[in-house]
């Protein structure tokens, strides 16, 4: 990756996505560079949804870095990001915060952030992956409950407002150092710890493939791709990858 986090820091008042935004000047954008928005009017979620983005409350960032196809970097990246905004929500001296796989933070049963990574190839032989993260932070309960999900903000449980700069600048030391570590020893700890921050093993959940398609299983283990194996009530052993299906599972 070759450069820190954040020495290009691009600080917007509206944009339609903070990944979009990342998208359109991937040429131009540096490694390590930050960007940042107060409101996004056409913020999005995984699998195609809506990530609900009203101006000033919450944390919506994308960071772009460029890696190598073959790099333990871009294996890692997801299970790292997720890690780092868990030890960023945790370090509010909250409880009971988890990871719901692949890469949600929860609060009890409440989702407070979600991840959406997005890889692109460079006109080198290069990716620029781009990890756009949203936290919510200072959205009351009559807007979290517009919110098609169960959905809290950390102010709310914490009943003050969280400085947004702040989260941004903790959880972007955070990232670069998990990724540090990645670069230099490898990515068995952020593997480990992600592992254990997700408590799935041994759950029966329901693997919704499409909208039509639904199958239930029990979680045998989550693998170092940070695909999940589960046992089928058919008893089929099988994989699925973060990208291709989602799930739904009682919290730990
Ligand atoms: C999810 O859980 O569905 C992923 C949500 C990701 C939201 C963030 S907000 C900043 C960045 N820009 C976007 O449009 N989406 C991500």
């Amino acid at each position: 990756m070759n450069s820190q986090l954040g020495h290009n820091l691009i600080s917007l008042k509206t944009i339609d996505s903070t990944n979009l935004y990342c998208v359109r000047n991937l040429q131009s954008l540096p490694s390590g560079t930050v960007v940042v928005a107060e409101n996004q009017t056409n913020g999005r979620g995984r699998n195609g949804r809506h990530w609900h983005s009203p101006k000033g409350k919450n944390l919506y960032t994308s960071i772009l870095i460029h890696t190598q196809p073959t790099s333990q970097l871009t294996m890692f990246v997801s299970q790292a990001a997720s890690l780092a905004v868990y030890s960023t929500v945790i370090d509010f001296n909250l409880n009971d915060v988890w990871i719901k796989w692949p890469n949600d933070i929860y609060i009890n049963q409440f989702k407070v952030a979600g991840i959406l990574s997005e890889c692109h190839k460079l006109q080198t032989d290069s990716l620029a992956i781009i990890i756009g993260i949203g936290v919510n932070l200072n959205m009351r309960q009559e807007e979290l409950k517009q919110i098609d999900k169960p959905a809290e903000s950390l102010g709310s449980i914490l009943n003050k407002k969280i400085d947004v700069n702040h989260f941004l600048q903790q959880l972007i030391n955070q990232l670069d150092e998990l990724f540090h570590e990645i670069e230099t020893n490898g990515p068995d700890r952020i593997y480990t710890l992600w592992k254990s921050a997700s408590p799935i093993i041994g759950k029966t959940v329901n693997v919704f493939i499409s909208s039509a398609e639904r199958v239930t299983g029990t979680v045998i283990d989550l693998a170092y791709d940070g695909g999940i194996l589960m046992q089928l009530a058919s008893g089929e052993k099988t994989k699925f990858l973060a990208g291709d299906v989602s799930l739904a599972y009682e919290p730990k």
